[in-house]
């Protein structure tokens, strides 16, 4: 097959080319921006910069300008929003430059509609999103680039895109009418073809191959068993419909929040316990649901709650692992290898240690599971920042992990007759610590503080910690060790270090300092803090009160009050 259209790349003056194909691209010429690095997850400002001439368009061409061509000429890619403001406008421009650069056919989703998960069980291709930032006019927008085995595209790849903002002369352009996307269906130009997609059916049939449907349905279908799934507005308001309702036979009031809104109702569609109130208020009322959940912007966070019980994302990947092999077709062969980011807390590593399975610690960032899974060596992962997900796509994938629990309550009820007794969420947590142990875990947030102080702060610490001793004496605490986490991937060879300062004692807990890479003013310092108690009698206690001793050593060792001028968190979780 030949090419379809191309331009000579050395124009630099407005020019049309009318290609055989009868494809007009045009040749606009633009200056460099500054500023358009990307972070962990893509090119993320408010909306009020994107918006600005050329902005998207510059980081567009500037990718097509970082990739081979043939990893797009004629090739498909996939195009897919959590809905926010300015996704409309956005993938008419992404549609016209895909175009310009001779890509082969666009598969968009419905109305510019598709989850980051979905995007990813398509292979990858861009996605408009600021995640689980509030979106509207005056809040962000996001665009990120997942590489053809639907991941986050690596950072060869991303700073490349950043060198070539830096050169940029011009934008290549199909003169192309506006596309509908609100109707599903197939329009050509020339040798470019845009199809609307209904963004769930396939994702929807990729569920339907990790879980047991059927079994699931047996659980949702019981008088005794109430479910709620908070959409917050967000990209899952259009999977959770199709497929908890209409699949899965949920009752129609299980879902709020089910549509998607540009402003997200005014919310900040991030699943945890200070953002998803409502759904909180819910399941800790009077006469509450059993089981509930929510998901980000994005689709690809969750939060899981029982009856006025939280369970921690370190919790839920450890108890999904623990439970995998049994409740999910899937993982009927068993899971290949777990992991987790290095803040993470330890439950999972109990899980695989007890079970013999290979387990990895790699730092903060879903990327870096991706070389994992691709070897075979990884099925299970999961990150304290609200994701869990599995070797199905290469994201972290919220829809997943509901029915990933779902699956669980209901592979343990499944023979359970009426009038019974259900085991609950918090049931199968608390057997769950009874047969490892709990990790104690709590993380504080100081967001937007200045970063030269809260650079400052991890210097200390890094200083701190090259020059500690294991058998150190810290309070009560032991130092087993102390380090700036480093992390050599296994599969290519790749470091990342400075990942993070953990200070790690003799019985096993931690505390560890980082600063967010997915802020978006100032310095947002994170504290984690986790402590192991295998005793089940003090399962129980509130983790707060359980770790109160170790939050005030990380205070005091890490002076945070006097570098970051911080009385108190912003976010506890
Ligand atoms: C995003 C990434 C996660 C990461 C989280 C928090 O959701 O996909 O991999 O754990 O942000 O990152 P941060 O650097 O802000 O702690
Ligand atoms: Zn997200």
């Amino acid at each position: 097959h030949s090419r379809s259209f191309t331009i000579e790349a050395s124009s630099s003056s407005s020019t049309n080319i009318v290609e055989p194909e009868g494809i007009k691209i045009t040749s606009v010429p633009t200056k460099p921006i500054e500023g358009q690095k990307t972070g962990t997850s893509g090119l993320r400002k408010k909306v009020k910069v994107f918006m600005e001439e050329n902005y998207l368009s510059n980081w567009i061409q500037s990718l097509f300008n970082s990739l081979p061509p043939e990893d797009y000429k004629n090739g498909v890619l996939v195009l897919g929003g959590d809905g926010r403001y300015f996704n409309r406008e956005a993938s008419q421009i992404i549609i016209k430059i895909a175009a310009g650069n001779g890509v082969g056919k666009i598969l968009v989703g419905r109305d510019g509609i598709m989850s980051t998960p979905a995007v990813s069980a398509a292979n990858g291709g861009f996605i408009m999103s600021a995640s689980h930032n509030p979106g509207g006019p005056e809040y962000d927008w996001g665009i990120k680039f997942n590489y053809n085995s639907g991941q986050p595209a690596p950072e060869s790849i991303t700073d490349k895109i950043y060198g070539n903002t830096l050169s940029i002369s011009e934008i290549k352009m199909a003169e192309i009418p506006d596309v509908d996307l609100s109707r599903t269906g197939v329009t050509k130009y020339g040798n470019f073809t845009v199809e609307v997609v209904d963004p769930v059916s396939d994702y929807l049939e990729l569920m339907e191959s990790v879980f047991d449907f059927r079994l699931i349905k047996s659980l949702l279908a019981r008088s005794d068993f109430r479910f709620a799934f908070d959409a917050m507005h967000a990209v899952t308001g259009a999977y959770a419909k199709p497929i908890f309702v209409d699949k899965l036979g949920a009752s129609p009031d299980s879902i709020s929040n089910g549509v998607p809104l540009e402003d997200f109702g005014h919310g900040h569609p991030d699943p945890n316990l200070t953002y998803a109130k409502d759904l909180v208020n819910t399941m800790y009322g009077e006469n509450g649901p059993d089981f509930g959940a929510a998901s980000d912007g994005d689709g690809d966070r969750n939060m899981i709650l029982g009856k006025k019980f939280f369970v921690t994302p370190s919790d839920s990947v450890a108890i999904i692992a623990a439970n995998a092999q049994e409740a999910i077709p899937y993982f009927q062969g068993g899971p290949k290898g777990l992991a987790r980011s290095m803040p993470t807390s330890g439950a999972l590593d109990r899980v695989a240690e007890k079970s013999g399975l290979k387990f990895f610690e790699v730092p903060t960032g879903w990327k870096f599971f991706g070389n994992l899974m691709d070897v075979g060596k990884l099925s299970i992962c999961g990150e304290e920042s609200f994701g869990t997900g599995s070797d199905h796509i290469r994201e972290k994938d919220g829809i997943w992990a509901v029915l990933a629990w779902l699956s669980i309550i209901a592979y343990r009820n499944k023979d359970k007759k009426p009038g019974e007794n259900l085991v609950s969420v918090s049931d199968v947590v608390k057997q769950h610590w009874a047969t490892y142990g709990r990790n104690f875990f709590s993380r504080y947030d100081y967001e937007e503080c200045a970063s030269e102080g809260a650079n400052k702060m991890i210097e200390y610490l890094r200083g701190l910690a090259s020059k500690s001793k294991a058998g150190e004496k810290y309070g009560n605490y032991v130092l087993q060790f102390a380090d700036d986490f480093s992390y050599t991937d296994p599969v290519d060879g790749s470091v990342a270090s400075k990942q993070g300062v953990r200070f790690v004692f003799t019985d096993g807990s931690r505390i560890i300092f980082r600063l967010s890479g997915t802020g978006s003013a100032g310095a947002t310092v994170r504290v984690y803090i986790e402590q192991f108690e295998p005793d089940a009698s003090k399962h129980d206690m509130d983790a707060q009160v359980a770790l109160k001793p170790l939050i005030d050593l990380a205070l005091s060792v890490s002076k945070l009050k006097d570098f970051t001028g911080r009385e108190k968190p912003t976010v506890i979780t």
